[in-house]
This record gives C-alpha cells, structure tokens and sequence, in this order.
C-alpha cells in the first residue's frame, strides 16, 4: 500500500479528477477527507466510500474561496485524523469569454477559486506539514498553466499562477520536510467539459497526439505518485499528464 495509514485531503473531491483522486488514495490505504462545495453529492460520495472503506473516508463541505471555511476544513480533516500528510488541491472551475469583454464578476470568481483558493488550503495546510516535520502538496494546474488559449483569460491566469507558486512553495517547505508540486492535466473526460458540444470536444481530442481525451484514473495516478514517498526527491515540478499535448510546442 503506497499510502498506508496516511491522511490526504482532497478539495474538489465529489466529481472527476478529485473523486478519482480519493478513491485510489483509499485502495492505497489511506485516510481521506473528501473536501467539496457541492454538499449533496460530496456527504453521498464519501458516505459509499467509507461504507466500503471503513472509517477512512470523511466528508468536509468547504467553499476554497473563503479562508474560514479553508482553515475550518483543515481543521476537522486534523481533528477527525489526528494528523494531515497530503492534500490534492484540485477544487476549480472553468470559464469561456473573450478578455475584450470577460466580465469582471467571471473573472475575479476564477481567479478567487482556481488561484487563491489553492493558496488558502497551502497556506492552512502547511501548519500542521510544517509541525510534522512532513507532507506532500499536489496542486492541480492544467497544460493551460503552460500555454494561452482564446477566451480563457482568466482561467490562464489563474492557472499559471498555480505553476509559479507551487514554485515559492516549494522553495519555502524545503527545508521543512514538505514537497509542493504541481500536476498539469490535459483535457480530462470529466464533468467540466460536460458543457461542450460533440465537435469542440472532437477538436480538443485532436490536439493530443494520443488521439483521446484523458481519463480521471490517469491524473489520479500521477497525483498519487506525488503524493507518495515514491517522490520522495521531486518538489517544486510540474507534471504534465497531457497525452502529448504540449509535446510539439515546447
Ligand atoms: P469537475 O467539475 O468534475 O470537479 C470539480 C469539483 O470542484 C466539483 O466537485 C466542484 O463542486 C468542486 N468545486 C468547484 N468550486 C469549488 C469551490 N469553490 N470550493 C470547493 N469545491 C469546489 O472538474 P474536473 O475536471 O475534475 O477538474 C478538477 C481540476 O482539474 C480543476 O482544478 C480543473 O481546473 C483541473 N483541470 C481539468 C481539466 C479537464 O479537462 N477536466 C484539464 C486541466 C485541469
């Protein structure tokens, strides 16, 4: 078992790349707090998951945009646990407009989400890391992190900035036994791209030389090799799971 007897957090754990995320850190023996704005499905997700995984699943209802409900979140996942070893932090949300005339509510809600509000559950996690001695941060990026495209200025942005603070996060957990790292996704088959008609889905297929769009699993493991001690020497990356996508561009 690569994550026996640790305790990972995921936000954005109720839906695509974050459930898949909790229910291969749960095969792998860990404990896990499954973090979601969506309360329903999220209570219901971790309910099915710890009825099979016996008192390892918790369910944390949390909105990363707000700072109280971040160090609340952090704070039960620790008290339910006892200790906090890795957090997957994938909550985010998508958003298509022009920048001539992307609205500043849009705009601002994304970066609020995507950018800060990985910054918040850092910020609130790196304490009980930092008292430890030890964790591993995995914060979900995108290939939008790397490269521009039309009409998503504001999840560009904020996904770039993803990339870069892994970075001083990095740096600043070194030396104290904590790894940052960040995981650049492709176009992942999940709820997200559920919005997009057949041939925008089509087109995007087309851009990644392995002529598919990626599954949830394939993210999962990559974060779960992150967060394991199998990664014990990589900090401060950015791993891209992208199917060849950036591959040509570099
Ligand atoms: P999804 O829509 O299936 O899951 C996102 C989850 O985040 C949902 O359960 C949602 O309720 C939750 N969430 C949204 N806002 C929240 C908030 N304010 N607080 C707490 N939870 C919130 O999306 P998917 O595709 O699984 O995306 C997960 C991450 O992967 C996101 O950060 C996304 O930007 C990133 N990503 C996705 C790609 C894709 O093609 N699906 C490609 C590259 C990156």
């Amino acid at each position: 078992m690569r994550l026996q007897d640790q305790v990972i957090l995921v936000t954005g754990g109720a839906s695509g790349i974050g459930l898949s995320t909790v229910e291969r850190c749960l095969a792998e023996g860990a404990r896990v707090a499954l973090a979601d704005l969506a309360s329903s499905t999220g209570a219901t997700e971790a309910a099915r998951l710890d009825a099979r995984y016996p008192g390892r699943c918790l369910f944390v209802p949390v909105d990363v945009s707000s700072t109280e409900q971040v160090d609340a979140m952090v704070a039960a996942t620790v008290a339910k646990f006892g200790r906090l070893d890795g957090v997957f932090n994938n909550a985010g949300i998508g958003g298509i407009h022009p920048a001539d005339s992307y609205p500043d509510a849009d705009f601002l809600r994304i970066i609020d989400i995507n950018l800060n509000g990985v910054f918040r559950v850092a910020r609130a996690a790196l304490k009980p890391m930092y008292a430890q001695g030890k964790g591993s941060i995995v914060n979900c990026a995108s290939i939008l992190g790397v490269f521009g495209q039309s009409g998503t200025a504001a999840y560009t942005a904020a996904k770039g900035g993803v990339v870069n603070l892994t970075r001083t996060l990095a740096l600043e957990g070194a030396s104290k036994g904590v790894r940052v790292n960040s995981i650049g996704p492709g176009y992942i088959d999940t709820p997200l791209l559920s919005a997009l008609d057949e041939a925008t889905k089509n087109f995007l297929i087309g851009l990644h030389p392995l002529g598919r769009l990626g599954r949830p699993e394939e993210v999962a493991s990559a974060t779960l090799f992150l967060l394991s001690d199998e990664a014990s020497f990589v900090t401060g990356a950015n791993l891209l799971v992208d199917g060849g996508f950036t591959a040509g561009k570099s």
